[in-house]
């Protein structure tokens, strides 16, 4: 009975199907097929990892760590599929858009003109943005094979562990970082993930990971319908270029103010407010959670009344980044035919404030040789009839 039970939860781990006992789960149908991600790229073995439990199941590549599917009930019990993705891995490599799901880093956002100086030693790491540099440049995360490792965890949930070794020099960052992110699927339905990391020279770290959520399933629908709600009192201002100016400036009288849940749609319009044109049209800011110490909190809750779909993000990082989409173009065809266009899917990321090696007053963001970086994000799932207003 106990060999039983192993091979199967084996199963559930190893290959696209949650299925239990040998009965086909109405999530399969969603699932993306592991064979149209096992190739070799750069002479590195890629592949498609599922991950499942009773309820949920959740689906990660090792070409940068993008997750492909998360698959959640609604307030019906319908699985539904509430990321951006594509079918297969040659639709990802072909992508427009190359952020859609993956980890980004060494730093993520943005380095303004890809400029910092660590102990009097000046760095310039690529320009990918404008004149700046964004989520880790040319050679960043996303752009990676990483090691995977599937396992369960002593609760018996399902994980994932991904590890890259940055040698010196990679993308212009100094010092070799040999870094491990590990995606766990709580039984509680809630995906985890955790970064460690380490250095032999001080670097600037800060990776985070990109998923464009929609929680109706489908881009035919606007993410726009959603309300958000945020725990935060202040934001980081920038200029034109998405570069903060330095200020910590409060959300009270700003399209910013998600202290109490808001349709995101409501103040997406081009109302004359800067943040809302540097977004094209609407929202690319950095939160500044309402946070004391470093334990993990809630930062932030998205939802979608039509569907009852919740989902919360709790984290121990400082900032918050939440990019509405103004600057979806409709170019990439995803998962289901679903056309990735204006504001059908948004970003909520984990991380410090941008451009940080470049203000002193930010949090710092140096990992140095004899410190372990640290970073968890919790995305938790749940149905509710009403819109969660809680702070
Ligand atoms: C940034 C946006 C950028 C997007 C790319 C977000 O994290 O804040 O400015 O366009 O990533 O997908």
């Amino acid at each position: 009975m106990k060999a039983k039970l192993i091979l199967v939860s084996l199963f559930c781990a190893t290959l696209y199907s949650c299925n239990q006992a040998g009965k086909s789960s109405p999530i399969d149908k969603l699932l993306q097929q592991q064979e149209r991600f096992d190739t070799l790229i750069n002479g590195k073995q890629n592949t498609l990892y599922t991950l499942c439990n009773s309820k949920m199941a959740v689906q990660i590549t090792n070409y940068g760590g993008r997750i492909v599917s998360i698959i959640v009930p609604d307030k019906n019990n319908t699985p539904t599929d509430i990321v951006w993705g594509f079918e297969s891995i040659h639709d990802y490599l072909k992508a427009e858009d190359v952020y859609a799901g993956p980890l980004v880093g060494r730093y993520g956002n943005r380095i303004a003109q890809g400029k910092f100086t660590i102990n009097g030693t000046n760095y310039q790491v690529s320009i990918n943005n404008g004149p700046n540099h964004l989520h880790g440049g040319k050679e960043g995360f996303w752009n990676k094979i990483w090691d995977g490792q599937l396992s369960k965890n002593d609760a018996g949930e399902d994980r994932l562990v991904l590890s890259y070794f940055s040698p010196d020099g990679e993308d212009g960052y100094p010092g070799n970082v040999m870094t491990r992110v590990t995606y766990t699927l709580k039984n509680d339905n809630a995906l985890q993930i955790e970064y460690t990391a380490t250095t032999d020279q001080p670097t600037p770290y800060n990776p985070t990971i990109h998923p464009y959520f929609n929680l109706h399933g489908t881009t035919s629908q606007s993410t726009n319908t959603h309300y958000l709600q945020v725990n935060a009192s202040h934001y980081t201002p920038t200029d034109s270029v998405l570069i903060p100016t330095g200020e910590i400036a409060p959300v009270e009288g700003t399209p910013a103010d998600f202290r109490t849940a808001h349709l995101i749609g409501d103040r997406t319009s081009e109302d004359g407010n800067d943040m809302m044109k540097f977004g094209g049209g609407g929202y690319d800011i950095n939160f500044v959670l309402d946070k004391t110490g470093e334990d993990i909190s809630r930062a932030a809750t998205l939802y979608e009344p039509s569907n009852g779909i919740a989902m919360d993000i709790l984290t121990d990082q400082p900032g918050l980044q939440f990019y509405s989409g103004g600057c979806i173009n409709g170019t990439d065809l995803g998962k289901r035919g679903d056309l990735h266009r204006r504001y059908s899917g948004l970003a909520l990321e984990t991380q410090h404030f941008p451009d940080s090696p470049n203000h002193p007053n930010f949090p710092n963001t140096i990992l140095n040789p004899e410190e372990t970086y640290r970073h968890t994000v919790v995305f938790r799932f749940y149905t509710t009839d009403t819109v969660p207003q809680q702070h």
